[in-house]
């Protein structure tokens, strides 16, 4: 076989109007099996023919055949590319039966949704709702609280302390002591009563955080609710309606609940606060560990020393402030048998809510 220079271009010419009116993907693998096939390939013709070609001529026919087919190669991906993104229109068969894809929506977290029904249940009791700094300082979380320097109740408190903000940054004083993470959403009681007068009713829900050991009941990130009541005329009745009307409210039923003596800094007297179980009815079971109650905040009256720390006249006013664990409060309502499911970010947990 004679190979000259104007064959190979000629076959060239004729692949590559065949690549231009290619409508499809299938055509244009067809092209290339016509062409660069190994079989039955134009090109692989010429290639193979190459070495019955005198020895001159070789290296010129050979290059340039090489160069041809690389060439058709690209083209025909090229080609190829532009089909599917589409660009040729009229090769794309669009099936307008096919069901649509589905919209994965995400929603709200569980303890998200239980914010918004904790915050509902006590605006309708005429509680204002507040937020406070998740960042806060010694005097917040707990000088002003009660539990001065080196109190062993401190202890109850472990926190994660804050390297590398700046006090100016976020307006506090030296006096204020090292800036921390919040252990608990009571140190709102004390911002809030320095800005405003008694009569006052509020609610903080928010996020908090302890350095301890994870297990299935505790964890390093948690969620608390604070609400507090102060007026002239407050007492621990007060304090139970309160306390009997949320939980009812949040339940749908009537709940029953008991007070324990118990001890907080920032409360005098303190109380434990649990509520029969609503699994058995109060007669026990595995979720009350079989005593018929289920254990649940931690309220009292409000300590003289905390007016004191505000700048309240001393002996004008009374008040009662509680504290309940949000994520607890779920797992309760929800049957979670796990704390650190709330942070784990696994959707097979999330999506059953
Ligand atoms: N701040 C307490 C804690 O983190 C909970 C608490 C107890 C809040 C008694 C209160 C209270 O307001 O009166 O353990």
């Amino acid at each position: 076989m004679i190979i000259t220079p104007s064959q190979i271009k000629e076959i060239k010419k004729e692949a590559e109007r065949e690549i231009e009116k290619a409508q499809d993907v299938l055509s244009l693998d067809n092209l290339w099996k016509k062409y660069l096939g190994r079989k039955e390939g134009k090109m692989n013709d010429i290639l193979r023919g190459i070495k019955d070609l005198p020895l001159d001529q070789r290296p010129q026919i050979g290059a340039l055949a090489n160069q041809v087919s690389q060439k058709l190669e690209e083209k025909i991906n090229q080609a190829k590319e532009k089909i599917s993104q589409g660009k040729n229109k009229s090769s794309v068969k669009r099936d307008f039966t096919l069901p649509g894809r589905k919209i994965d929506l995400g929603h709200e977290h569980p303890l998200t949704q239980m914010r918004w029904k904790v915050a509902e249940i006590f605006s309708s009791l005429g509680f204002e709702i507040l937020d406070g700094p998740e960042m806060e300082t010694e005097y917040y979380n707990f000088e002003a609280l009660n539990i001065p320097d080196g109190h062993p109740a401190r202890d109850m408190w472990d926190t994660f302390f804050l390297k590398g903000f700046s006090q100016k940054k976020i307006k506090t004083t030296e006096s204020e002591g090292k800036l921390l993470l919040r252990t608990h959403t009571s140190p709102m009681q004390i911002r809030f009563m320095e800005k405003r007068q008694p009569p006052l009713r509020a609610c903080v829900i928010g996020r908090c955080f302890r350095n301890e050991a994870t297990d299935v009941s505790h964890e390093h990130t948690l969620y608390q609710v604070e609400g507090f009541c102060v007026d002239e005329d407050i007492n621990v009745s007060n304090l139970i309606h309160t306390l009997r009307s949320f939980l009812s409210l949040l339940f749908g039923q009537e709940v029953k609940i008991r007070l324990r003596p118990s001890y907080f800094p920032f409360t005098e007297p303190s109380f434990e606060v649990d509520f029969s179980c609503l699994n058995c009815g109060g007669r026990g079971c595995s979720v009350c560990g079989q005593s018929g109650w289920v254990e649940m905040l931690g309220c009292g009256m409000i300590h003289p020393r905390v007016y004191e720390a505000i700048g309240y006249p001393a002996g004008k006013y009374q008040g009662f402030a509680f504290g309940i664990g949000l994520d607890r409060l779920l797992m309760m309502l929800r049957q979670i048998d796990d704390i650190r499911w709330f942070h784990s970010g696994d959707l097979r947990f999330i999506r059953q809510f």
